[in-house]
């Protein structure tokens, strides 16, 4: 039976999480601490008084972007490819089971899909704890997770029983609410790299999957906005405590059929908040559009 409190951890003072009515608690000081299950089904765990600020997450306005455009399937084969490398490089600290942490998941579309191509390939029984700051981020994964039956209602899965546990919870990954040395696999997909915590939180052996934007992503769209682009390879920077255990290229072209989906894919993109007024009515005017999907994938174990 899973149930993502084995893993959680308060984020005040570090105490265990139980579920007790409709939220969890910590009672390892005098004064409980408190976290709400939302009625969507994530968890908060963004420490009180925090709640309200959420600038490092993303708007709602952009989450309904990455949605609408994420549903096309355009960038599934990214997250396909996260899958097999977890499946192939994770260590499994408990026998036959994985616990994976999606670390800036947004809004949820791949850590669903990471969970069930590893589940799919390797028969572990997953479980994948999400983590956003956002939380139309975590409501609109929650939802998506309940209606593929793969996250449960409750938020925790106190009564799962399924091969699949993503459970979604609005949080800062610079300070995962998570116990130390629980997790054997840390995803990072286009989201800031919190290194410490990444090694707080993995297993021995445990690896990050780091997915950056390559040098041509979304080049066609870059071209319409940019008089000049600038081409530039990702290199995370992952200190001394991991070494790089495998490097992949995902590449393809994907055709954007209409004017909705081309404005879907830049509201979801950094460009929408940076690039010049010019640039996006002449990408406003394309009726259609093929782009560059170039994704590396970077695997390291922690040391
Ligand atoms: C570009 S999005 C990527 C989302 C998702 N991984 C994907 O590939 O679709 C980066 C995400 O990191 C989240 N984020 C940024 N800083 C954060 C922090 N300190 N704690 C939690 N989430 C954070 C943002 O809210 C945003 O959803
Ligand atoms: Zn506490």
């Amino acid at each position: 039976m899973s149930n993502i409190c084995s893993i959680l951890a308060c984020p005040v003072c570090g105490g265990e999480l139980t579920r007790e009515g409709g939220s969890l608690l910590c009672r390892q000081t005098e004064k409980i601490h408190t976290y709400d299950v939302s009625r969507e089904g994530y968890v908060s765990l963004l420490p009180p008084g925090k709640g309200r600020n959420s600038r490092s997450g993303d708007e709602s306005a952009m989450i309904r972007s990455r949605s609408a455009f994420l549903e096309s399937g355009a960038y599934d084969n990214i997250s396909d490819s996260i899958g097999v490398l977890i499946d192939r490089f994770a260590p499994r600290h408990a026998v036959g089971a994985l616990t994976v942490i999606d670390s800036g998941c947004g809004e949820g579309y791949h850590s669903l899909r990471i969970a069930k191509k590893s589940c799919e390939l390797s028969s572990d029984h997953i479980m994948l704890a999400a983590f956003d700051a956002s939380k139309a981020g975590a409501a609109h994964g929650a939802k998506a997770g309940a209606r593929a039956g793969l996250s449960p209602k409750d938020g925790v899965g106190a009564e799962w029983d399924r091969d699949i546990l993503v459970s979604f919870m609005t949080g800062n990954i610079f300070s995962l609410p998570v116990k130390a040395g629980c997790a054997d696999a840390v995803v990072s997909m286009f989201a800031p790299l919190a290194l410490d915590e990444m090694s707080r939180v993995l297993a021995d052996d445990g690896i990050v999957v780091v997915a950056a934007s390559g040098e041509d992503h979304l080049y066609e769209m870059r071209e319409i906005i940019y008089n000049d682009v600038i081409k530039k390879a990702p290199s995370p920077k992952m200190g001394d405590g991991f070494t790089e255990v495998c490097r992949e290229t995902v590449r393809y072209k994907t055709h954007l059929r209409d004017s909705d989906t081309i404005m879907a894919l830049f509201g979801m993109t950094p460009f929408c908040h940076k690039a010049p007024r010019e640039g996006a009515e002449r990408l406003r005017e394309r009726k259609e559009l093929t782009v560059t999907v170039h994704t590396e994938l970077f695997v390291y174990r922690k040391l």
